[in-house]
């Protein structure tokens, strides 16, 4: 206890992404810009979705969530980054840190669940088209998404509690650009046995079985298009289904490579653009990819705009 009460550290410096001093202005503009990108898109949906009624359906209203939790997934990490970018002495107080590493695990979880539920959704929707709303009743829905933040909250607070229980002595440099679990493992002096035992169990758990559960949901809707086989019908399955499953592999691949694979010859260097992949790419390109490309969103969209101007017929 003495020996923790002398070396507490009480902050953290981030140092960020590997970017040459000579091209930070450029990085900080094209960071800004995916930032703002990520903001104005999802909140474009959540309030098309909320405005038009004829998206009050479960696929839409699942998206609004994955656009909420993308809006938030994005905003646990991104301010801090563009800030620290601009500051001469790049810190976070420890609470801070573990504030962080908190939500992100939360959204992070959240968008993964997520993820199932709407591969889910697509699966009921094309495999049993006739029972698809006495199914995915609102009730169902509702407890679907009520299930996704009580296990999400239990798995970010599980990580937090036991990352707070380490003790950080010596070293408070931390190369990355957030407070992420492996790196503030890399840090403490305390035994971290625990601690990377539960984050491959409980990665298993919230990484693995999804990524499962969602490739089957995609597998078996291919198969069953494939046995009425239309030009039409197997052209947008393919659409849809392809850019849905690249999304889902740069999400859940770079995340188990990080995590569950971590290899000891990773350079920080490839870790961090690793996890911008998930953390800023993927929710920025979200929306476009679920969403913009959608036929009743553009819709949704021309409606909106329609109603403010007043001048399409
Ligand atoms: C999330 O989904 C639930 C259940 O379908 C819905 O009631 C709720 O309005 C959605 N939340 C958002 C922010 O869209």
């Amino acid at each position: 206890m003495t020996e923790r009460n002398l070396t507490l550290i009480s902050e953290f410096l981030l140092l960020g992404l590997p970017i040459p001093p000579q091209h930070q202005h450029l990085f900080y503009a094209l960071f800004l810009a995916m930032y703002l990108t990520t903001i104005l898109g999802n909140l474009l949906i959540i309030v098309l979705i909320r405005l038009d009624f004829h998206l009050h359906t479960p696929m839409y209203l699942f998206l609004s969530n994955l656009s909420f939790s993308d809006l938030c997934f994005s905003s646990v990490t991104m301010p801090k980054l563009l800030q620290n970018m601009q500051s001469q002495v790049p810190s976070i107080p420890y609470e801070g840190c573990l504030v962080q590493l908190y939500f992100y695990l939360f959204f992070a979880d959240l968008e993964s669940f997520l993820l199932v539920v709407m591969a889910y959704d697509r699966y009921v929707a094309i495999c049993f088209p006739l029972h698809y709303t006495s199914i995915m009743s609102p009730k169902l829905c509702v407890y679907l998404v009520v299930l996704s933040w009580v296990l999400t909250t239990f798995h970010a607070m599980l990580h937090t509690l036991l990352t707070a229980r380490l003790s950080f002595c010596g070293d408070n440099v931390i190369p990355h650009f957030f407070c992420d679990v492996s790196a503030l493992l890399k840090l403490a002096c305390s035994d971290t046995h625990v601690n990377e035992l539960v984050i491959f169990i409980m990665g298993g758990l919230v990484i693995v079985i999804p990524f499962i559960l969602i490739i089957v949901s995609y597998a078996q809707i291919v198969s069953s298009i494939l046995k009425v086989p239309s030009a039409r019908g197997i052209h947008k399955v393919f659409s849809t289904c392809g850019s849905h499953l690249s999304v889902v592999s740069l999400f859940y691949g770079t995340i188990i490579g990080l995590y569950l694979c971590p290899s000891g010859n990773n350079s920080t260097a490839k870790e961090t653009v690793m996890a911008m992949m998930y953390t800023v790419v993927t929710p920025m390109l979200n929306p476009f990819i679920y969403s913009l490309r959608n036929r009743d969103m553009k819709g949704a969209l021309a409606r909106a705009f329609c109603k403010k101007i007043n001048f399409c017929l």
